[in-house]
């Protein structure tokens, strides 16, 4: 799939406590990007009972937190800022966690490439970048293709947790899903703030602007027509 990248790596700063992380810990939690390898969530997370997958983890700071509430799940976080990975391995270590792997390369062909088809349990994706002129409405990573390629490697049931802060980008969103046959709106419309997402700086920066928060919960299901016993 042709995409228009929806991030600009910007040289921003890292701290010394996230280099220093970044190079001590890479190797150990962070899977190198490799073309058409699809993992094993088997091998990656053992004795896990479900797969979540966060892109655009940021900081990384919902990741671990609920990485340490959810100890029997595997979370996959993708990032492509070099800060966030450091700031996220750091966490990792400080909490001890042993269920978070990070890939850190364009969520995309991460999907495309590493993620097996019906391999995830759920997906989150918190506020991806709104990209608010309309000239670069271009570069936003929620599009109908892209939902497309998330749903197929969601298993049966699985979720997918979006949420934004822009209203525009809310109704986008609920715009591009109208047109993805496999994912199901259970609320029809926003979901209820659903009390277990943590919510990171980037959220609280949102409310203190005084932006509302937009939240889109959705169930994959293949069969929409229900069977009738003839
Ligand atoms: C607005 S921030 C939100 C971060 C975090 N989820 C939070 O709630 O604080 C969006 C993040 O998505 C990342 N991002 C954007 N496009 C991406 C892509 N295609 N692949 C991986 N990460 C991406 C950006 O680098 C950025 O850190």
């Amino acid at each position: 799939m042709y995409h228009i990248r929806s991030y600009v790596l910007r040289q921003g700063k890292i701290t010394k406590a996230q280099a220093k992380a970044y190079a001590e810990w890479k190797d150990t939690y962070c899977i190198p990007f490799e073309r058409g390898k699809f993992l094993d969530f088997s091998f990656l997370f053992p004795e896990k009972e479900q797969v979540v997958l966060e892109i655009g983890f940021g900081m990384g700071e919902a990741t671990a937190e609920l990485a340490q509430k959810m100890l029997k799940v595997g979370f996959l976080g993708i990032e492509v800022h070099t800060p966030g990975v450091g700031r996220l391995l750091w966490e990792i270590r400080r909490r001890n966690l042993s269920n978070v792997r990070i890939i850190q390369a364009d969520a995309i062909l991460v999907l495309q490439d590493m993620i097996p088809p019906e391999s995830l349990d759920g997906v989150h994706i918190f506020f991806p970048d709104p990209w608010p002129k309309k000239r670069h409405h271009k570069r936003r990573l929620i599009t109908t293709d892209f939902l497309n390629l998330v749903a197929s490697r969601m298993k049966e049931e699985a979720y997918l947790y979006m949420v934004t802060d822009w209203e525009d980008y809310a109704f986008w969103i609920m715009e591009k899903v109208s047109q993805c046959p496999l994912l199901k709106n259970p609320y029809d419309t926003f979901a209820p703030p659903i009390p277990w997402r943590p919510k990171t700086a980037f959220e609280q920066k949102g409310i203190r602007a005084g932006r509302k928060i937009h939240e889109i919960y959705l169930k994959k299901q293949t069969s929409s027509i229900p069977s009738i016993e003839l």
